[in-house]
């Protein structure tokens, strides 16, 4: 099992000091900056749209990894990649279209991933499967940071990881929801090959510190 990869969601950095906090995660060697994008629709929460990403794009060269919790994202696919998102996540319950929402993402150039929430049987993924860059399995009820890992998700991977080995070992299996030194290592070992964390990454204390001991949380 090589390293998992790691996306730190930007949801609870600081955002009046954006820049430095991407550049400090950048050092620290993560390997892609996750961006949650919410509606207020899809999700009681909202945060920010392509301006964002544009300003994110400009002061890191690591892959934009744009995760949309919005209704019909089709509607906003263009702009999102113009911003510069390298990959872009809808969700299966967000539009009645996936599959042609998915093969817009591609045909944009940009590597496409298909996001399924807790309540979703996973299932869902499957038709996709072969047309995908990235399966995002949430592994909290999307909306909002520093909720806690759900112990289903755990099993949940597992198939997901079964179901993609299958179909398409190419694509990639991405966490999202939970992750810490306590969740981070059942995630991997079931399936994970990529961690988006937000609260265990930007909080109080160095993102340097806290990556190295999310590593370190794996060795265990
Ligand atoms: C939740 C988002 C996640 C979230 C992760 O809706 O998709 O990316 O910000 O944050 P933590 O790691 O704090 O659960
Ligand atoms: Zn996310």
């Amino acid at each position: 099992m090589g390293p998992v990869r790691f996306a730190p969601s930007i949801l609870t950095a600081d955002l009046a000091r954006l820049g430095e906090a991407i550049r400090e995660a950048e050092a620290a060697g993560v390997d892609w900056i996750h961006l949650d994008v919410m509606d207020g629709v899809f999700v009681p929460n909202l945060t920010f749209g392509p301006l964002l990403v544009e300003a994110v794009r400009r002061v890191t060269s690591l892959p934009l990894d744009v995760h949309l919790m919005i209704v019909k994202p089709e509607r906003y696919l263009e702009d999102f990649a113009q911003a510069g998102a390298d990959h872009i996540t809808v969700h299966f319950e967000a539009t009645y279209h996936p599959h042609r929402a998915v093969q817009k993402v591609k045909e944009l150039g940009k590597k496409a991933g298909l996001a399924v929430n807790p309540g979703t049987p996973l299932e869902a993924f499957e038709p996709l499967l072969p047309d995908l860059d990235l399966a995002l399995l949430m592994s909290v009820n999307p909306g909002f940071g520093g909720q806690r890992y759900l112990p289903t998700a755990t099993e949940r991977l597992r198939r997901l990881k079964a179901m993609r080995d299958r179909l398409n070992p190419a694509c990639l299996i991405v966490v999202d929801g939970g992750i810490n030194r306590d969740t981070v290592a059942e995630a991997r070992r079931a399936g994970a090959d990529v961690a988006v964390a937000g609260s265990a990454l930007f909080n109080d204390k160095p993102v340097a510190e806290n990556l190295k001991a999310l590593r370190l949380a794996l060795l265990g």
